[in-house]
């Protein structure tokens, strides 16, 4: 552990028996990622993020920059997203009923010179950062900023203050194909990773069945109807991607519209069925499963545990979720890039709040995807985490969650979630 502080607080010198390690990773992709759309959080938070992650030999930050609550990434051309989109009047608090807010404002967001830092720092830890700008849904920070994006342009939309699925989706015109083409091209003008997220999540359609607009742009585009104006808008943008030399990631919906191209990445969130089909359509496979990564999902039923959201996640539950089990087919094993944990930040408004969900959870899952599935012994984690891994993260300042539960100012009482 005191190799871990920032500072020597004792003898300076320590000495290690001669030895020959051997040792590699199990996937290439060993990711988090860190949603600072919901709540924003300053350069320096990421940083130390970056060099959390790079600790526990993950080498992929999935930077999750812009969504219905918020667009956290300067685009010179449109100064608008991060001046409007970037701030929020208040936001809800847990997932009760009736909704509740805190009535504070709320935002902020990253200079392009703030993202090349980040960038390069990472890079020197072997930390690759994957940008994600989501379109065509979760986009109201956007809308908010120029209402033509939107389909309802006589209503005008603040930066959304809720969680949940949003219907004020992005329209299918001309001019929002550009724009966007111009959000991705200042994205990979700052971010030199070969594979770029484009969302494609959670886009629920109405409003394009409603729209006199969007119901002829589909006519004109010879699609069965509206809500395949949801394929269209991801090609477009893949497309673009592809013509520049990058790989487009798209979380699992993407899947569903036609003529994909095979080099497009998946994301599979919604179970691990949508990577045997991704697999089988012969795209490249990133699990990320929300019944089994999403780390700000509740760690135990214990009526102290902090905003309970989604599913049950223990840490033993996490070290224990196996990415390509015994009996996947050669053929899915075999397009499986690696996993990704998720930190989604409606109820993580603070790092302290991100340590807590992320640790010791995250190391967990560091193991999953280091060892070979045979070195995996849950017993021994829990022995080596306790006698040494703990004491490193207290060295290094980690507000984890202790294995006993919650400490009293972790706690949220009367902050209802939503379990699941
Ligand atoms: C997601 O959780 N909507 C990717």
């Amino acid at each position: 552990p005191a190799a871990f502080r920032a500072a020597p607080t004792g003898p300076r010198h320590w000495s290690l028996p001669c030895g020959r390690i051997v040792d590699r990773p199990r996937f290439g992709w060993r990711g988090c990622l860190l949603d600072v759309a919901r709540h924003f959080l300053p350069t320096r938070e990421v940083l130390r993020f970056v060099d959390l992650a790079a600790a526990h030999k993950l080498n992929v930050l999935h930077l999750h920059l812009t969504d219905d609550q918020g667009w956290r990434l300067e685009v010179p051309r449109y100064p608008r997203l991060t001046e409007v989109g970037g701030w929020r009047r208040r936001s809800m608090v847990g997932r009760g009923t009736p909704d509740a807010f805190d009535d504070r404002p709320h935002g902020g967001h990253y200079t392009t010179t703030d993202l090349r830092e980040i960038v390069a720092y990472a890079a020197e830890q072997h930390v690759m950062v994957v940008p994600e700008v989501d379109v065509p849904g979760h986009s109201q920070a956007a809308i908010a900023a120029y209402p033509e994006l939107g389909n309802e342009q006589s209503r005008l939309l603040d930066v959304w203050p809720s969680w949940g699925v949003n219907s004020n989706i992005l329209n299918a015109s001309d001019h929002t194909v550009a724009f966007f083409r111009d959000v991705f091209d200042h994205v990979m003008e700052v971010f030199p990773s070969p594979v770029v997220c484009l969302g494609g999540d959670e886009v629920p359609t109405e409003q394009w069945d409603y729209s006199p607009l969007a119901r002829r742009r589909a006519a004109e585009l010879g699609l069965a109807r509206p809500a395949d104006l949801h394929g269209w808008f991801v090609r477009r943008m893949v497309d673009h991607l592809h013509d520049r030399g990058r790989r487009a990631l798209g979380w699992d919906e993407i899947l569903d519209g036609p003529g994909l191209p095979a080099e497009a990445v998946i994301g599979c969130w919604r179970g691990v069925e949508t990577g045997h089909r991704a697999a089988a359509a012969g795209h490249d496979v990133l699990l990320c499963p929300e019944q089994h990564v999403y780390l700000d999902h509740r760690q135990s039923e214990h009526p102290d545990e902090p905003v309970p959201v989604g599913f049950l996640r223990t840490l033993a539950d996490v070290y224990r979720y196996e990415p390509v089990p015994p009996g996947t087919p050669d053929a899915v094993a075999a397009r499986v890039l690696g996993a990704q944990a998720q930190l989604w930040s409606e109820h993580l408004d603070s790092p302290r709040r991100v340590d807590y969900a992320a640790f010791p959870r995250l190391a967990a899952f560091a193991e999953v995807v280091w060892s070979p599935r045979e070195a995996r012994e849950p017993d021994g984690f829990e022995r080596r985490l306790a006698a040494h891994h703990l004491p490193r993260l207290d060295a290094l300042g980690v507000e984890y969650r202790p294995l006993t539960g919650p400490r009293p100012w972790q706690t949220r009482p009367g902050v209802a979630g939503r379990p699941r």
